[in-house]
């Protein structure tokens, strides 16, 4: 397992490629996580909270797979009256315009106001889109993140923001909105696969990646199916504290720090969008964890970038490959890099991403080219 540290982030600016550097200051080996970020065996902290605020109506939104897997733990520890809301479906396509319409339009029928509370149980779709909903009806309701996949818990659920897709393109629409407590409860990663905590792993990997001088000599492969949830607990917190580092220093700064969490993303949303469009079966890790590979990639050749060799992520990129694999095949680099044209992060008309000047030296919006991402793509290390 990596190191890892409290994080501060300080700027430089390289004059020589007129490039601003984010850097990454290791300054002790210790967790900080959020105070209403809770690893939570038994769910006290969501149940002391209602004790004491007494919400007027409680609402928890579940998936068909958070309903079977999930719900039956946490039912005991709800207040009587507590309803539910049973969405259909699962995956990205519940993150629409149409599930926020239909959540609010059950908040209305429970007649919720604004001492309501809606809990919401799933994967980062399901955080997302209850946060996104809740964010919004009446102006913001109160609203409690019990994540229950490995990428929620490293990611999703942490940072405040909320989302929905809108025209096909991912997290078009949302808002940021701060719950009023996360719950992190180990035990709910017991029914996923390995897949989906490969899934989540791309996160965790991301946030080393940007955070950790030593994330160069990780290799990150190992028995997923085998591991014991518990195992997971230091990553988790690890992932927590460096994004919960981030996020607080963006707030304090308003220098742009959260782009950062933003690396293997560009070129990730761009084939999420991509298979979204195709309805093919691809998960937002799986996409980020080959966004993160030529990113790598092009950190390699591009200017802003003058410490990392040739090949010198190589090995890191092969490591991600193994354990994350992508599962579809790949669009054209040209309708890629038309998705990409349309990243939020883009100033000026000019595609930007996040590179790395070495493992934990992040560049903030290097701008790209069509070429170098064409380039970076047919050379990538075969896992
Ligand atoms: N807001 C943010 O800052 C942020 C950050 C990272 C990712 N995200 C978003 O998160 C989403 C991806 O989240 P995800 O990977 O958790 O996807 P997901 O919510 O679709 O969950 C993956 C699958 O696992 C199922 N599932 C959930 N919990 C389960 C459990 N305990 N046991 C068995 N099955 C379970 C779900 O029904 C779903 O089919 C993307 O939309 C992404 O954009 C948001
Ligand atoms: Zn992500």
């Amino acid at each position: 397992m990596c190191p890892w540290f409290e994080s501060r982030w300080y700027h430089t600016y390289d004059k020589r490629t007129s490039v601003r550097l984010l850097h990454f200051k290791p300054l002790m080996e210790s967790t900080r996580i959020p105070s209403h970020v809770h690893i939570d065996p038994v769910f006290s902290h969501l149940t002391d909270w209602l004790t004491q605020h007494n919400p007027s109506s409680v609402v928890v939104v579940s998936d068909p797979m958070t309903e079977k897997w999930c719900l039956p733990t946490l039912t005991p520890h709800l207040p009587p009256g507590t309803q539910f809301l049973r969405l259909g479906q699962h995956g990205e396509k519940i993150k629409s315009l149409e599930h926020a319409h239909a959540l609010w339009d059950s908040f209305d029928g429970m007649g919720m106001d604004r001492n309501g509370l809606v809990i919401a149980l799933g994967g980062g779709t399901i955080t997302d889109l209850s946060a996104f909903a809740a964010s919004t009806y009446l102006r913001g309701l109160s609203f409690w993140l019990l994540p229950t996949t490995l990428l929620a818990m490293v990611d999703a659920a942490i940072g405040g923001k909320t989302g929905i897709n809108f025209r096909g393109l991912k997290n078009r629409i949302g808002t940021f909105a701060t719950p009023a407590g996360i719950s992190i409860h180990l035990p709910f990663l017991d029914s996923l696969n390995a897949r989906e905590m490969a899934n989540g792993w791309a996160e965790h990997i991301k946030h080393t990646l940007i955070s950790t001088p030593d994330a160069i000599n990780c290799s990150w492969e190992g028995p997923m199916e085998q591991a014991e949830p518990a195992a997971f607990l230091h990553a988790i917190e690890s992932s927590i504290s460096i994004k919960s580092a981030v996020v607080d220093q963006d707030f304090e700064e308003r220098a742009g720090a959260r782009k950062v969490l933003n690396f293997g993303h560009t070129v990730g949303h761009a084939l999420e969008s991509w298979a979204l469009s195709k309805d093919l079966e691809l998960k937002h890790g799986e996409a980020v964890a080959w966004g993160m590979r030529v990113a790598l990639k092009m950190s390699e050749e591009h200017p802003a970038c003058p410490r990392v060799q040739t090949g010198a992520f190589d090995a890191v990129s092969r490591s991600i490959a193994r354990l994350i694999p992508l599962p579809c095949e790949l669009p054209s680099a040209d309708v890629l890099w038309d998705l990409m044209c349309t990243d939020k992060k883009n100033t000026n008309g000019e595609v930007n991403m996040i590179l790395l000047n070495g493992a934990g030296q992040p560049i903030l919006n290097a701008t790209v080219t069509f070429d170098a991402v064409q380039h970076a793509i047919h050379n990538l290390p075969s896992g």
